[in-house]
């Protein structure tokens, strides 16, 4: 259930808001769960008038979602406010006090800002009253919602979280991750924990490895290119988005769908990964970043080029990584993560690798011995076929695949692969709405269970200080180059051993 409520957005001029925030405000006025309506307060440090800000909110949105738009327009306001100006929240309050309802309503504040205001805008809010409200409130609630990136490292992670904990109570916090607000990246709890099949396979007895990969096309895009530099992939897209699909697929089954339930659980996995030594970072990551190159028959620049990033730049755009899962349930199995942009397209994909069975009869090569035959899959010279991979396909093509072998028909007892297939689209006809809709929706009603803990986050860093110590270390993985549009470093073939197969392409 949702009761009214003003959605104050903070660096409402900029991109997000334009790009993602906007379209999904102007869906979700519409949208049938919503019981009440909401009013929306753009907040930025220039002059603008509510018009102004209508009419650019309004041009930045495709043709479509314009209706829907116009119709929540006259519940669009803007406030000029600066944080670090003594005074600028008490006009706020006072702006947000006068409209419809006031202060009797629920408040959630979007710090889509730059981290470092995070803190201080928090400290204003608070200073002015604005956070204020009594434990279990129903209505006249105060919540935060919090962009990414939460920190660039563990200690600046948990700084940031000692600070809104001083002001604020873990309920009213929203940490964003808008990977979890895709519908595909909530089927993973769905389809593991509703279809009891899979689950007795769902281990290191079972499957051989699982990898992840989210391929990007895109480069760094105009504007980002001073933060992407201070990031690099594993920040930007390996620390949050990917360790959460690693840990959607991992985790135990929770008890309840009750969000610490859940956010419990993927905590207890985070924490189950192994955090790498300089050693392992060594053998199990490779890192790199595009060159000069073609995508989509389009020619692109490279990497050093790109507005912002220094010429000497280190940072990748690509990381792959083999990680270790050490619980009763995961260990032994490799856990393949990839992310790359200025690759050939766009796909993120989960893949289970199933292990062999037990005794290749099919499809042995002619001409060769049973001890031969022994002999070459004891010392790797040839490797069994896997013929089972559940494939979760996650963007953006949304669909789950299952591959197995079938007898090809003739004389000869020969097996082909086959696949299963179900596609979202085909199945459910429409498309599926919008992460930032959905994660406003639950922040709305109140709903913590997309949204990231404290210590969930903290864990994750844990992880990644670990990769990144490696990559500043002696012996650290060189940073290498890939030419735009390509499949990565072929190096990253390396983290595969043995027959353990080879990245997807989607
Ligand atoms: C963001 C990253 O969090 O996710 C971007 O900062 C990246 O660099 C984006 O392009 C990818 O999101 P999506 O939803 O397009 O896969």
């Amino acid at each position: 259930m949702t009761s009214p409520a003003q959605i104050v957005v903070f660096g409402a001029t900029g991109d997000l808001m334009h790009r993602k925030l906007a379209p999904a405000l102007a869906r979700l006025a519409g949208d049938p769960a919503l019981r009440e309506p909401f009013s929306v307060i753009g907040v930025a440090r220039s002059e603008r008038s509510d018009e102004a800000f209508r009419a650019s909110l309004r041009d930045a949105l495709a043709p479509s979602a314009r209706d829907a738009f116009d119709a929540l327009a006259p519940r669009v306001h803007y406030q000029r406010a600066d944080a670090s100006q003594p005074g600028s929240m008490r006009a706020l309050r006072d702006r947000l006090d006068a409209l419809a309802d006031g202060a009797q309503i629920g408040r959630l504040f979007y710090l889509s800002l730059a981290p470092r205001l995070f803190g201080a805008t928090v400290a204003a809010l608070s200073a002015e009253g604005l956070l204020d409200m009594r434990e279990g409130e129903r209505t006249a609630w105060r919540r935060v919602l919090v962009e990414k990136p939460f920190g660039h490292d563990l200690a600046s992670a948990q700084t940031l979280n000692r600070d809104l904990h001083e002001m604020l109570s873990e309920e009213q916090i929203y940490r964003i991750d808008h990977y979890l607000g895709k519908e595909t990246v909530q089927n993973l709890l769905g389809f593991r924990f509703h279809n009891a099949i899979f689950e007795p396979l769902w281990n290191r007895h079972h499957v051989e490895l699982v990898q992840i990969t989210v391929a990007e096309s895109i480069g760094v895009e105009a504007g980002r290119g001073a933060y992407y530099d201070g990031a690099g992939a594993v920040r930007d897209m390996v620390q949050n988005h990917m360790l959460q699909l690693l840990a959607l697929v991992a985790m135990e089954p929770p008890a309840t769908l009750h969000p610490e339930a859940v956010r419990g659980e993927k905590v207890q996995l985070l924490r189950a990964l192994h955090v790498p030594d300089p050693h392992d970072v060594a053998v199990d990551s490779v890192r790199a970043r595009y060159a000069p190159g073609t995508v989509d028959g389009t020619a692109v620049k490279g990497y050093l080029d790109e507005d912002g990033v220094a010429a000497d730049s280190t940072t990748e755009t690509y990381a792959a990584l083999r990680f270790e899962v050490g619980n009763w349930r995961w260990t032994g199995v490799p856990f393949l993560l990839r992310h790359g942009k200025r690759m050939p397209k766009r796909f993120t994909e989960i893949q289970v690798q199933f292990r062999t069975p037990p005794v290749q009869l099919f499809n042995r090569p002619d001409g060769v011995s049973d001890a031969e035959l022994r002999r070459m899959l004891r010392d790797g010279s040839l490797c069994d076929l896997r013929p089972n991979v559940l494939t979760l396909a996650i963007q953006p093509h949304e669909a789950i695949r299952l591959s197995f072998g079938v007898k090809r028909p003739g004389s000869a007892m020969v097996m082909a692969p086959a696949t299963l297939a179900f596609d979202y689209r085909d199945h459910f006809g429409a498309e599926s709405p919008e992460a930032y809709e959905r994660l406003l929706l639950d922040a709305l009603r109140g709903d913590q269970t997309l949204f990231l803990r404290a210590d969930e986050i903290e864990a994750a860093w844990h992880v990644i200080d670990g990769v990144l110590a490696g990559w500043r270390a002696d012996g650290a993985p060189p940073v290498l180059e890939y030419p735009a549009g390509s499949w990565g470093p072929p190096d990253a073939d390396r983290l595969f051993r043995g027959c353990e197969g080879s990245w997807s392409r989607g």
